[in-house]
Parts: structure tokens; C-alpha cells; sequence
């Protein structure tokens, strides 16, 4: 059994008028261990699919196992569960918290658990910080940080749960390339040391060549899912010379029409649940909460 199992997952947004399909009939699985790429041009639907696997967000039709637990169904609170057991996120604009060093960003997931003395709790953030090679920089806040350390401070904060998958939306995004690069290493060296199953969404071509497998999105569908890097940049290129003859050949006040793409015939026309914003988040502190 994967660890991660996509069945016909479709997710609509139902702006009243129109109804927007950001995923279509996305089918994939993912193995405990894998190291896997989401890319595809802007509005592809790769944060959607990226928060539909870390359950930010639900499906709005299809399965979703994630160790053999099926999650497509559950509430906003058993998916919070879930996410702290299971799941650490890294994002662009990294989300450590201003005032407060690095150990205590670290240590923040940490803070409510009953399980974990307050004495294991530096323990793991410190032993993790060291790992992320920050052990001479704990005590400094993340405006004392370079961009490049302040991502590691994340990656280790998002790794104090010992999570199963470490996913991260364009984590390199705000990075130049050659801290990109170091940031890039260090996925890698996780995966292979803790085999740690890694998801990223990135842009950055350079990124994605570093995952074992590409999954390249379009219009909300899964176009290629390989293992081969060449395979993947082709159908992102596919999509370069489609472009090209669109604008050569559409009228110039051509409409754009979000929903060229049929509904699922269930799908349930209710307005989606409240935005489940990354703040409220028990994996992702507010950068900008009060001091
Ligand atoms: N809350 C929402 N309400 C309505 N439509 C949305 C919502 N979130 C995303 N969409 C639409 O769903 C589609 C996919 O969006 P998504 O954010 O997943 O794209 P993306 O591939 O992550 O793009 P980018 O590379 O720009 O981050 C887009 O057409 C977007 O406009
Ligand atoms: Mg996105």
C-alpha cells in the first residue's frame, strides 16, 4: 500500500457564476520514501493538489488514502490531527515568527504537546538545528538570518514532528540560485539519510531536476507523471508551443474561460468550506502574529 493514493480527486471552486476546476481527475500514488516534483505553469493547480495532499484544503470529489486512511471526508480538526502527525510544511516566505530565535521557532509545533517535556523539546529543535547546520545561530531571530537560514530554520521546524512527508509550495522561491542550491542539498540529504518522503512545488527547473519523479500539471489535469526529468520538461515545453499557436490564432479580446474544463458529473455545487488559511495553521506560525 503507498503512502499517499489519489483517486479521481477533483477540486472546484464554486464561485456562483462560474465554476473554476483547479484539479481534474487526479489519480496518482506516492511510496513512503519518494522525493517527488510538482510543476506546471502558474494556475495549474499545483498549490491546490499540494494542499489537497497536506489537508489544508479537501477534495471536493475522489479519494484520498494517506496511510491507508481515507481522508477526502474528514473535518477541519481530525485533518489538523493528521497534519501534525503526519505532515511538515516549508514555505516560500519561510513563516518563522520575527521576535523569537531560532530555537523557539523550532520548538513552536512543539509548545502544546502533553507528550513532550519541555526538556526534549530543545533537545529535538536543537539536535535539529545542528542537522540543518544552524548550531552556531540559534539564538538569533530570522531578521538576523540570511534567506538561505531562514528556510533551514523552517525545514527544521517543519521536521520536529518527525513527519512522514515534508512538502514544501516553491520553498526555494525567494532564494537566489546558489542558496537555492544549498536549500536543494539539504531535501536531498533528508531524503536519503531519514527517507523522508519529500513533495515540492517549484517553478525553478534546477529544483525540480533534483526529484527522483516530476508530476507535471496543466489546466488542473495531471499531464505527465515520470520518472525521467527530460519526459517532464518536454510536456512543460508542450505547453510552451500550445501557447504560442493560442495567441497566434485566438482573437486578441478572446474571453478567458475559467471552466473549459467539465465538471465532475457529482460534484457538489456547495460553496467550499471556509478558506482553511495557513495562519490558523498548527503547522505554520503566523509570521505577522502579535508580540
Ligand atoms: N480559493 C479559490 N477560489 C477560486 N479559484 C481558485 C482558488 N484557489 C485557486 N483557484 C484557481 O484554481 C486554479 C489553480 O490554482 P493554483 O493556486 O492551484 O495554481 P498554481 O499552479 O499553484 O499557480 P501558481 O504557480 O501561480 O502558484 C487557478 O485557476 C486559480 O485561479
Ligand atoms: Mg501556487
Amino acid at each position: 500500500m503507498a503512502l499517499i493514493e489519489l483517486h479521481n480527486v477533483w477540486k472546484t471552486y464554486d464561485l456562483g457564476e462560474i465554476k473554476v476546476n483547479a484539479l481534474c481527475d487526479a489519480s496518482l500514488s506516492i511510496e513512503r520514501g519518494e522525493y517527488v516534483a510538482l510543476v506546471g505553469p502558474s494556475g495549474s493547480g499545483k498549490s491546490t493538489l499540494m494542499n489537497t495532499l497536506g489537508c489544508l484544503d479537501r477534495p471536493t470529489q475522489g479519494s484520498y488514502l494517506l496511510d491507508n486512511e481515507e481522508l477526502a471526508h474528514l473535518g477541519r480538526n481530525p485533518r489538523a490531527r493528521i497534519r501534525n502527525r503526519q505532515l511538515g510544511f516549508v514555505f516560500q516566505n519561510f513563516n518563522l515568527l520575527a521576535r523569537t530565535s531560532a530555537l523557539e521557532n523550532v520548538e513552536l509545533p512543539l509548545l502544546y504537546s502533553q507528550e513532550i517535556s519541555a526538556r526534549e523539546r530543545r533537545q529535538r529543535a536543537v539536535d535539529l538545528l545542528e542537522r540543518v547546520g544552524l548550531g552556531d545561530r540559534m539564538d538569533h531571530h530570522p531578521g538576523q538570518l540570511s534567506g538561505g537560514q531562514q528556510q533551514r530554520v523552517a525545514i527544521a521546524r517543519a521536521l520536529v514532528n518527525n513527519p512522514a512527508i515534508l512538502m514544501g509550495d516553491e520553498p526555494t522561491g525567494n532564494l537566489d540560485s546558489r542558496t537555492s542550491r544549498d536549500v536543494i542539498k539539504l531535501f536531498r540529504q533528508l531524503n536519503e539519510e531519514s527517507g523522508i518522503t519529500i513533495i515540492l512545488v517549484t517553478h525553478d527547473q534546477n529544483v525540480a531536476r533534483h526529484a527522483d519523479r516530476t508530476i507535471v500539471l496543466r489546466d488542473g489535469y495531471i499531464a505527465a507523471d515520470t520518472t525521467n526529468f527530460e519526459e517532464a520538461l518536454e510536456s512543460l515545453h508542450a505547453e510552451d508551443d500550445f501557447d504560442e499557436t493560442d495567441e497566434a490564432t485566438e482573437p486578441s479580446n478572446a474571453e478567458p474561460n475559467p471552466d473549459k474544463t467539465p465538471a465532475p458529473q457529482s460534484a457538489e455545487a456547495t460553496p467550499d468550506e471556509p478558506d482553511e488559511a495557513l495562519e490558523s495553521s498548527d503547522a505554520a506560525p503566523d509570521q505577522d502574529a502579535p508580540d
